[in-house]
């Protein structure tokens, strides 16, 4: 069983539902051969996942008494682009997985050029719900929302992060070069998590230096709890594949330092992110409560 901290699995809980009716009401089966593609993009989406990164972007906007249905759209904009990057992640061409979510992958459920597809449309629609004046009422902080969510997702973030992942299969990579390809592959979509509640409250950028720095450490605790898993973890629970990256002889924060020392690093990484925090009352605490989940989880 997840150890979850007190009062964050009711709020867990209720963003499952809030991101579910969104995906439900964003992707309506048309009746005609696109079909297929919005039944790919639902099977993927809907129903799993922890929906952390929407809970960080709702927890950040909190500290800026940000409204709660503006944040739900930025966060759901940064779940499609998650679960596009999961799609793509487990092709054949990439981890070659057959199991996502306790279910079988898009291209196993469907086929390869669908989950592409799936994936590309997954991809436009962020952009297209962070444009639409819903989102924000100042064109100004939506153009700085799709800006800094596309950085995050592209070759300076999480791609070009994916793509260092793989060319960890055939190099030898340090330490120094395994906290870059993290930082990349699953730090610059948290951070962007973070402060995107500070970007719709018009915070300025040089003020936002403790968030980052919470960010950054709770991206690189979280994929170290995630590589820790992929080695420790039960497939059950975890609802996808394990053992995989020592398979692919990856080198991650476990393969270099063993799983006692990788563990003691991620500890140690929450802790620090939780003392960025200092400067902020009771308001961030679900951010606290979301650190210490992100290393204490078992899926
Ligand atoms: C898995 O992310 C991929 C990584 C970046 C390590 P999550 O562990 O957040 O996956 P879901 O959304 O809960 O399925
Ligand atoms: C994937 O990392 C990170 C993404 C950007 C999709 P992994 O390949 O380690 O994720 P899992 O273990 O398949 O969820
Ligand atoms: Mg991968
Ligand atoms: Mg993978
Ligand atoms: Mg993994």
């Amino acid at each position: 069983m997840s150890v979850i901290p007190f009062g964050l699995k009711p709020r867990l809980e209720r963003m499952a539902k809030d991101i579910d009716i969104l995906f439900d009401t964003w992707l309506k089966v048309p009746s005609d051969s696109r079909a297929r593609l919005y039944e790919a993009m639902r099977h993927a989406a809907i129903g799993g996942g922890k929906r952390l990164r929407p809970m960080l972007v709702v927890a950040s906007s909190e500290l800026f008494n940000v409204d709660r249905d503006r944040a739900m759209r930025v966060g759901f904009a940064v779940e499609c682009i998650h679960v596009y990057s999961l799609i793509h992640d487990d092709l054949p061409c990439m981890d070659d997985d057959d199991l996502r979510r306790g279910r079988p992958t898009v291209h196993k459920a469907f086929d390869e050029a669908t989950a592409v597809l799936a994936g590309d449309c997954l991809l436009a629609l962020a952009f297209e719900i962070l444009g639409e004046e819903a989102t924000h009422p100042d064109a100004f902080v939506r153009a700085e929302l799709m800006a800094e969510l596309a950085r995050a997702s592209g070759p300076s973030g999480m791609g070009g992060g994916q793509m260092m992942d793989l060319a960890a299969e055939h190099q030898e990579l340090d330490l120094p070069a395994v906290t870059r390809l993290q930082h990349l592959k699953t730090g610059a979509l948290f951070a962007f998590c973070v402060e995107a509640g500070a970007i719709m409250a018009r915070v300025p950028a040089e003020h936002r230096t403790h968030l980052r720095g919470y960010a950054r450490d709770l991206g690189l605790a979280f994929q170290i709890a995630d590589d820790l898993l992929d080695v420790e973890g039960d497939e059950e629970e975890a609802g996808k594949r394990l053992g995989k990256d020592a398979e692919a002889g990856k080198a991650t924060f476990v393969s270099l330092l063993g799983v006692d020392r990788a563990r003691q690093q991620a500890d140690m990484l929450v802790q620090q992110a939780i003392d960025h925090l200092q400067s902020f009352g009771k308001e961030a605490d679900t951010l606290r409560a979301i650190a210490r989940f992100t290393i204490e989880r078992t899926h």
